[in-house]
């Protein structure tokens, strides 16, 4: 496990979206300011439980499909949020044990928690990188992701409930260009992105709540997540509601509820 800055203390003055989010999947790593937040959030869009649910449901689903069909057995994961069974690795490794998998987080509370992502199986390696998706370059040159991940073979980068966390004056597109221009031919973009298309004003008001709390967000449109995949081959069945992408089941919710665009490409 690498760490940028160790020393730094968990803060718990203001709401942290990834514990916000840990709120939502029903875990136990918040604290009050988070479920406040959180329930602040659920009060104007009831939907986020079912969306955080079907968020991790898509990223089983992208998971299972790149390791069977596409031969993919590395994946890089920015935003990985406070563990929550099954992580990445365990549904990838279950496909293929020797999956390698590195994870990245910025907030330090899931930097603590690390160690439950490192539970590899033995063919296999995970490791935990803290780092900022908004500074690539350190991210991509960590020596910690250079002992995991061989860059001449494919790699699935997943960016999921990540990218709307980085506004359109951060440069999204060039941060994940940057992320995907260092991977070789094969690898994969599997990316999860809520969207106010379905309840604009509902969707202001999740708006306004996280960025009162400090968290800057910019939930987008259709459109602006597609072009996310420009350049890649696009799965079917293209940049979908979440529950809607490569079902296991019938589809329950409503694209309200969900409302996250997901969707994954291969690079040509
Ligand atoms: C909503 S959670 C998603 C967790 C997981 N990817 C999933 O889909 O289940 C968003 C995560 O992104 C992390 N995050 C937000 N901004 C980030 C940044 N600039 N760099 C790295 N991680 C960031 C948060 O700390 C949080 O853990």
């Amino acid at each position: 496990m690498t760490t940028s800055n160790a020393a730094r203390d968990i803060d718990t003055s203001r709401p942290h979206s990834a514990r916000m989010y840990d709120y939502y999947l029903g875990g136990k790593d918040h604290f009050e300011v988070d479920k406040q937040a959180a329930e602040t959030v659920a009060a104007a869009y009831p939907g986020i439980f079912t969306c955080a649910l079907e968020n991790r449901a898509f990223m089983h689903r992208a998971t299972r499909v790149l390791a069977r069909e596409h031969g993919i057995r590395q994946w890089l994961d920015i935003g990985t949020g406070i563990p929550t069974e099954p992580n990445l690795h365990q549904v990838a490794q279950s496909v293929v044990p020797e999956a390698r998998v590195v994870y990245a987080d910025n907030d330090p509370l899931v930097l603590k928690y690390a160690e439950r992502l490192m539970r590899s199986t033995t063919q296999g390696r995970t490791t935990y990188v803290e780092a900022d998706v908004n500074d690539p370059g350190t991210l991509l040159n960590s020596p910690a992701l250079a002992e995991i991940l061989d860059l001449d073979q494919p790699v699935a980068l997943s960016l999921n409930a990540l990218m709307h966390f980085v506004t359109d004056a951060q440069d999204p597109y060039g941060i994940v260009g940057r992320l995907l221009e260092v991977l070789p031919s094969g690898s994969a973009l599997a990316l999860s992105h809520c969207t106010p298309d379905f309840d604009p004003a509902t969707w202001q008001k999740v708006t306004d709540i996280y960025t009162g709390a400090g968290t800057p967000v910019q939930f987008r449109a259709q459109k602006d997540v597609a072009r996310f995949f420009d350049g890649l081959d696009l799965l079917s069945p293209g940049v979908t509601v979440g529950h809607r992408w490569r079902p296991d089941g019938p589809v329950e919710a409503t694209d309200a509820e969900v409302s996250l665009w997901t969707g994954v490409g291969i690079k040509p």
